[in-house]
C-alpha cells in the first residue's frame, strides 16, 4: 500500500501519528527502528506528538536495524548516538529496552543474542525502514539472502559514500556493520517503509514494480502481507 504525501514534513507527521497510534493500541509494542536522514524529521515529529498527546513508551521496547562495527562507543556518527539524540533522550522508553546491535566483542554471539532478544519479546510489531539508493534495507546490501538473519556485513562502496556526510571531514564510515537480516525484517508483523526525494525513485521501482530479486533487497517486502510505503511524489516509482 502506497501513501503518497506532498512532502517530507507531511510524511513525518503521518508516520509519527502511525507510530503513536500503534503505541496507544498496544503499549507494550515492540518497535523496529531505523536511522538515516529520512527519519530525522519523523523522530522530531514523534517527540512533538509525544509531548502533546499522552501516549507512552514505558512498556515498549525497540530494536534498531543496524550499527557500524569499529566505532568507539559514543562516536557521534554511531547509530546509538543518533537514536539518543533524536529519540531516546526525549521519551520515556526505558534505556534497557532501547536496543541496538552490539558491535564489540564476540560479534557472532551478539548477533545470535539480538535475534533471541527479539524473539523473547514476541517479535517485532512495527518495523520502520528507509531504503538505500541501491535498494538496501537495514544494511542488507544487494545480494543479501532473503532468509538472512542478524549478522556482520560489509558495506557497499555506494553506502559508504552516501553516509560520509555523517562523519567528520576526512573520516570515512567503517566498512562493516551489524544488521538485522532480511529474514529478521520480514518477520515483523507490520512494516512501514519511508522514501523521500527523487534519488529513491529508482530503488522503489526495482523494489515494488519489478520481479523480486536479491539484487534489490527491498523487493523481499513484496511477499509481506502488511507493508505500508510512505513516499513523496518525487520518490514515487515509475
Ligand atoms: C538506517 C538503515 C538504512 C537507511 C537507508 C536510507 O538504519 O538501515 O537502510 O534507512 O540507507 O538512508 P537515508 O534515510 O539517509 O537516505
Amino acid at each position: 500500500e502506497f501513501r503518497v504525501l506532498p512532502n517530507a514534513a507531511e510524511i513525518a507527521s503521518a508516520v509519527a501519528a502511525h507510530i503513536a497510534q500503534t503505541l496507544k493500541a498496544k503499549p507494550a509494542t515492540t518497535l523496529g527502528l531505523a536511522t538515516g536522514n529520512t527519519f530525522v524529521p519523523i523522530y522530531a515529529a514523534l517527540i512533538d506528538l509525544y509531548r502533546q498527546n499522552g501516549f507512552s513508551f514505558a512498556e515498549a521496547a525497540s530494536f534498531n536495524l543496524d550499527e557500524y562495527v569499529g566505532l568507539p562507543k559514543n562516536h557521534p556518527a554511531s547509530f546509538r548516538a543518533y537514536m539518543r539524540q533524536r529519540l531516546f533522550d526525549h521519551v520515556d522508553l526505558p534505556a534497557e529496552r532501547a536496543m541496538l546491535p552490539e558491535t564489540e566483542g564476540d560479534l557472532a554471539a551478539d548477533c545470535a543474542a539480538y535475534e533471541a532478544a527479539i524473539a523473547a519479546r514476541g517479535g517485532i510489531d512495527l518495523q520502520l525502514l528507509g531504503i538505500g539508493r541501491n535498494g538496501h534495507i537495514g544494511f542488507n546490501e544487494p545480494g543479501s539472502p532473503f532468509d538472512s538473519r542478524t549478522r556482520v556485513v560489509e558495506l557497499a562502496q555506494s553506502t559508504i559514500e552516501a553516509n560520509k556526510g555523517d562523519f567528520p571531514p576526512g573520516e570515512l564510515p567503517p566498512s562493516s556493520a551489524v544488521t538485522m537480516g532480511i529474514g529478521t525484517i520480514v518477520d515483523a508483523r507490520e512494516i512501514v517503509l519511508v522514501a523521500t526525494g527523487a534519488n529513491k525513485a529508482a530503488a522503489l521501482t526495482r523494489a515494488f514494480n519489478a520481479p523480486k530479486d536479491v539484487d534489490c533487497p527491498a523487493s523481499a517486502l513484496q511477499d509481506h502481507p502488511h507493508v505500508i510505503i510512505y513516499c513523496d511524489p518525487a520518490a514515487l516509482p515509475a
